[in-house]
Formats: C-alpha cells, structure tokens, sequence
C-alpha cells in the first residue's frame, strides 16, 4: 500500500483536516509530517452526547477513527504542553490515546514557552513603526523553534528519555532566551527553573510515546498498510516555495512528507490537493484577488458558525477573494498533485456571478505562470473569467449530477484550468455532505 499525501493547495485552512477524516476511514495510520500547533484542525466527533466539534492543532485529525494509528513525525516542532492537553481533551470525549496509538518521533523537535515568547517579541517588535512589517505569525513560537533546528541548538523529543537532563537543558535554553527578550526587545524574561520543571514532569508523560517513526511507518507500509500524511499550513505558506517571508517555517508541500517522516518517495500514491473554491488568507501578505465589503462578508460568514472564515487557532477573521487559478496551478505543479479536492462549495449559492482568476496582468503584458514565483503577488492584477451563479441549495447534493448546470461548469474550468480532475467536493460541514466526483 502507498503513502497518500493531503495538503493543502493555498494558504492553509482549505479543510484539510475534514478531508483526512474522510479519507482515515480507510487508512491504518495518519501521520503529521511539518509545523506544530500552529495548525488548526476542526472535526466532529461523533460522542454520546451527539456530535461534538474539536479542534486539533498538534494530534493528527484521523485519530478520531479508532483503528487509526497517529504518529507526529520529526519534521514537526511539538508545544508538549498542548500536546497533553490535546491527548487529555480526546480521552474525555470517549476517544482513547495511548502509546499503541500514538508514535511521536524521537527527532522532532520540542517547542518551549522561550520560543512562545520570542515569536511575540520578534512580531511586535516588527511591527513598531510600521503594521505592515509584521508577518502576522500565529504567535505560537513557529519560527524561533524552527530557528534553534536549523542552528544546531534545538532541544529533540528525544531528549524526553531522561527528565532530568532536560530540565537541566531547557533551564540553560530559558537563560539564553531571556538574554534576547530583555536586552534586545525589553521584555520580560521567563523563569528558568519553573519551566524546567515544567519539562521535566512533560517528559515523564510523553516518553512512553517515543518512536522511531520512520522505521516504524517503513515497516507499517511493508505490511501493506494504508498510510496517510497529513499536511499542515498549506503549498503557499511553504518556507521554500511560498509567498516568502509571509510564510511559515516549515515545509508543508509533499515533498515535506518524505523529509518530515523518514519515508522514501517510492511509496508515494495519491497526492491529494485540497483547495477551497475561494480564496483566503490569514496574516499579511499581498493576494490579488483579496475583495472587501458585501462580496467578502458573503464568503467569510459572520462567524456564528464554526466554519465560517475565522482563525481556528487565534480566531482573526480571514481575508476572503475569488479563487487564484495561477497561485492553484503552481501548487499543482510543485506538489505533483494527482487530484484535487473542492471544499465550501455550498458557500457561493446564492451569488449571481462566480469568478475564475485565470492569469495575471502586470505592465501590460499578461501572465498565466508566474514570472519569478509567489514570493512577491504585489505587482500583479487578477485577470478574471466571470460565469453565472446559481441559486439552488446545494447541502443536499451527492453526485455531480446533483448539482446546477452552472456549479458544475464552474467545477470542470477548475480541471480544465489546472488539468488534474476533482474528486470530491464539500457542501456542507457534515461528515456526509461530499459530493463524489470520480
Ligand atoms: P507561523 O507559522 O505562526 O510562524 O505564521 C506564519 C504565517 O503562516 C502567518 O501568516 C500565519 O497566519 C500563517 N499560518 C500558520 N499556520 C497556519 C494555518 O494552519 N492556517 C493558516 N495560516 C497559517
């Protein structure tokens, strides 16, 4: 059996998180290959008390399947914190997490309340004299954890093993941070030993869970079973192939699946592309087909609901456009998606045009790729395609055939646009509500 890959074919928040839900019922084990909680995943969890929405930022969102095996791979910074809380969380839903369930890799890397109040400093600090400076992080110490990775300095979940020597490591790691927070940004430092402390009783708890995950995943696959990575962020958020700097510090795209769980591309299956049929954005950054007012408050929502365009993780409200058709061919191509998976469909019911942003225009020339890459959209104006909306309900719909005449013209330009075919869509936020396309 292959390794499948989600990810997500724009900014984040396509609803990834939905999709590997549907596609974990089938899968052996869902393993998380980049970022840390900075990821936010909304899912339903069927309780006894009814279905009961969770949003996951660390554990891989197929865990709620029962069968399912979660492991969180090396190329993750992982908050141990929110890791426990998040563990702790599902088992009061009735869900169970426990070492045989659960696989955390030995090389991952461990973020500290030092990276949490470094990335807080470095934004704020951005941002003094001018808004536009800041990156718009979700403030969760992404960055400065990634940082101490590629320094040579950062603090393994191996480390977990022994409690002790952590405590003595992150004690010497909180020193070093509060040299920075308070001589550099002025602000207040952290205390050293209250956090190693804190690690120490972390690692206690976490160790049982420590794997060496890519044998393990190696071994899985072998067997035949079905693995599934889950991505995080999203293709344009990817710290080498996104909208540099408004990026995160990570690899998301899928070549970040085999560096981030130790799986060589040979098992690659499926790479499944999930895109909203919109637009969206948190955090600075130029986006050519952004809108405003009326147009923009009917994508996003009100907020009422657990869908609509707010930040799962720091609740902003997202910046909503039409979608990008050249930023969606470019995740096609350096993902190597096979498929493509439409989410919020139900969301542009109602409107009476639908728009396609199909190239773009810049000193009067016209570009359907991008000349140098996404690094920077602000020169660019979105060229549109503008076709009918329709008006029906569409929650209901299961098949293409269940849809308006003018949603599926809009459907297939999107295959014709980007020459890979859909094959599932989501009209609803329920488990069921999928058109199956195939
Ligand atoms: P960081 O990952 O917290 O450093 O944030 C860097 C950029 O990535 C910011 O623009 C964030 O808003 C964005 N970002 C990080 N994680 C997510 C996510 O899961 N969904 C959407 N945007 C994200």
């Amino acid at each position: 059996m292959p390794l499948h890959i989600i990810v997500g074919a724009q900014w984040g928040d396509e609803g990834k998180g939905r999709i590997t839900d549907l596609l974990a019922a089938e899968a052996a084990v869902v393993a998380r290959y980049s970022g840390g909680d900075n990821a936010g995943h909304t899912v339903t969890v069927e309780g006894s008390a009814g279905p009961q929405i969770f949003k996951l930022h660390l554990l891989p969102s197929g865990l709620i399947h029962s069968h399912v095996v979660g492991v969180l791979g090396h190329g993750m910074v992982i908050n141990p914190r929110r890791l426990l809380d998040e563990i702790e969380q599902l088992r009061a839903l009735g869900v169970p997490v426990s070492p045989e369930r659960l696989k955390i890799s030995a090389a991952a890397h461990l973020l500290t309340p030092g990276h949490v109040a470094l990335d807080r400093a470095e934004e704020a600090a951005r941002a003094a004299g001018h808004a536009e400076g800041k990156l718009g992080t979700t403030g969760r110490g992404i960055g400065p954890a990634y940082t101490d990775k590629t320094a040579r300095r950062g603090l393994r979940a191996e480390n977990l093993l022994d409690p002790e020597r952590l405590g003595d490591r992150v004690a010497e790691h909180v020193r070093q941070v509060n040299q920075t927070l308070e001589r550099l940004y002025g602000a207040p430092g952290l205390d050293p030993a209250q956090v190693a402390a804190d690690y120490t009783d972390y690692a206690r708890r976490l160790a049982p869970y420590l794997t060496e995950t890519s044998l393990y995943l190696h071994e899985r696959l072998r067997h035949n079973a079905a693995v599934l990575a889950e991505g995080a962020q999203g293709t344009l958020l990817d710290l080498d192939l996104g909208t540099y700097p408004f990026v995160t510090s990570s690899s998301p795209t899928s070549a970040g699946a085999f560096v981030g769980l130790g799986v060589g591309p040979q098992w690659a299956g499926r790479i499944v592309g999930v895109t909203k049929v919109f637009q969206t954005r948190v955090g600075a950054g130029p986006f050519p087909t952004e809108t405003f007012g009326l147009e923009a408050e009917r994508l996003r929502g009100t907020g009422a609901n657990p869908w609509d365009e707010f930040g799962t993780t720091t609740g902003r409200p997202r910046r909503c456009g039409w979608l990008d058709l050249v930023l969606l061919r470019y995740a096609v191509r350096v993902n190597g998606l096979t498929e493509l998976v439409l989410t919020k469909m139900d969301v542009l019911s109602g409107l009476d045009e639908v728009r396609l942003c199909t190239a773009y225009a810049a000193n009067g020339a016209q570009h359907a790729e991008l000349p140098l890459g996404p690094a920077d959209l602000a020169p660019f104006q979105p060229v549109y395609e503008t076709m009918p909306g329709w008006r029906e309900d569409l929650s209901g719909a299961r098949t293409l055939a269940d849809l308006p005449a003018a949603a599926r013209h809009y459907v297939r330009r999107i295959e014709e646009l980007t020459g890979v075919p859909v094959s599932l869509i989501s009209v609803g936020p329920e488990r069921s509500q999928i058109v199956r396309a195939e």
